[in-house]
């Protein structure tokens, strides 16, 4: 049972992309099995900064093959953007990058549906990245999309083609188009990944399973975000969630080993939608500032609050957590006390269990207050007050802490496994 799992637990932008670089020498497969070019995975080398948005986080090392799942949703204007980023960095992606051809495409008519239907909600917008993503999955979901592996035939172009039409007759005529651009992008994009293999992903997956080979399995975006069980309908497209890596990577739920979840000492989120621990004032702004906390993908603000355990454990059912990655610490320094969501009141009740629908009625969180830390005077490893808080996140979870993110860097990991 050689597939490793790492999944966000918040609402996304936890640091999976950090932890999934950390992690990927000791595997020689690190497949991404949903989302798109919303997710933007940031990871430090030395004084260089990389976001990838579509291509594996496991790149950047010798060892891993990396593979773009059957259940990710991919741009090739911004792939083409992100190859030449890795290439610039003297990344040679060429031996080590797999495509599924099952992946769908976005079309740039997928983000103008996207910005069209965004603005047609007003004030119920979900808040999207506008990438395109709903309108990709929409598309497949309806047996229409183009898929990686249809470049490959004849009649692809006027496949595009078809399906651009339509698109068109479905926006209205505001919109502006400056299509003709975006699509020069895009079959520039399409060219660039004809330079890869594009396979079966199964079939590779099967063959290194039968071998013995180790699979990390990337998740994008985090379980709140989920399309079935995140706080719906201010979610992604996809399934965050654990059973999203069958379905996004064809692989059996038997071939699952562990899964990790990963979650920030604190919360954040982009866009609209319920987030009960939110914070709307100084404190909120001063996690803003030293937690750096702008979208990677739009640069957006993020909101931000206190660390919500309801969330969490409800995410780690969900999935089947085995062992929690806690990122961010180090944001954390100087903040006396810490808060912890541990329940909500909803309509004046007290629940523990995360509540079906949190648009018509509110969650007042109640928090447990603990001791802060300062990782500036001592290190996370001999740190009492830091080791309170992540023994208070094991206990309330049932789930046991094994490392902690103290930093950027690729080495400011604290394992305690
Ligand atoms: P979409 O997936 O771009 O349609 O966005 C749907 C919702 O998910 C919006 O609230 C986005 O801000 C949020 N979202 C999508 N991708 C990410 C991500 O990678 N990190 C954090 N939030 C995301």
């Amino acid at each position: 049972m050689p597939v490793d799992v790492v999944l966000g637990l918040q609402w996304g932008d936890e640091g999976k992309g950090k932890i999934v670089d950390f992690l990927a020498p000791s595997y020689d497969i690190v497949a991404r099995f949903q989302g798109g070019p919303n997710a933007g995975h940031t990871i430090y080398m030395g004084d260089s900064k990389v976001v990838l948005h579509s291509i594996p986080s496991g790149v950047l090392h010798e060892r891993p093959i990396n593979l773009i799942g059957n259940g990710v949703v991919l741009d090739p204007a911004q792939f083409a953007m992100e190859v030449q980023q890795l290439e610039s960095l003297g990344i040679d992606l060429y031996g080590k990058l797999l495509i599924s051809e099952r992946a769908h495409l976005i079309l740039p008519t997928h983000r103008l549906l996207d910005a069209s239907s965004e603005s047609h909600m007003g004030e119920r917008r979900i808040g999207s990245t506008l990438r395109g993503i709903g309108p990709a999955y929409t598309d497949k979901a309806a047996r229409q999309g183009l898929r990686v592996g249809d470049i490959r035939f004849g009649d692809f172009v006027r496949r595009y083609e078809a399906l651009r039409d339509a698109h068109l007759r479905r926006l209205d005529q505001q919109v502006s188009l400056d299509l003709a651009q975006q699509e020069q992008q895009w079959w520039a994009g399409i060219e660039r990944m004809r330079a890869f293999r594009l396979v079966s992903g199964e079939q590779v997956l099967y063959e290194a399973l039968s071998q013995k080979q180790l699979i990390l399995a990337e998740g994008a975006q985090g379980t709140m975000l989920d399309i079935d069980f995140g706080t719906y309908p201010y979610v992604t497209s996809s399934n965050t969630t654990a059973g999203g890596v069958c379905t996004g990577l064809g692989i059996p739920p038997t071939a699952i080993r562990s899964v990790l979840g990963v979650i920030k000492a604190y919360c954040t989120r982009v866009g609209s939608g319920p987030f009960p621990t939110e914070l709307n004032d100084e404190t909120g702004e001063r996690l803003r500032q030293a937690g750096q906390e702008f979208g990677a993908t739009t640069g957006r603000p993020r909101r931000c609050g206190w660390l919500d355990l309801v969330a969490v454990r409800y995410a780690i059912r969900l999935s089947g957590v085995q062992q929690l990655i806690v990122t961010k610490a180090d944001v954390l320094n100087g903040f006396d006390p810490v808060q912890v969501a541990t329940a909500y009141l909803v309509n004046g009740q007290p629940t523990e269990q995360f509540p079906y629908d949190l648009v018509r009625q509110k969650a007042v969180p109640v928090y447990r207050p603990l001791r802060g830390w300062n990782l500036n005077h001592q290190a996370a490893s001999h740190c009492e007050t830091l080791q309170a808080f992540l023994d208070f996140v094991a206990q309330y979870t049932g789930v046991p802490v094994s490392h902690v993110s103290t930093g950027p860097q690729r080495e400011q990991v604290v394992c305690f496994a």
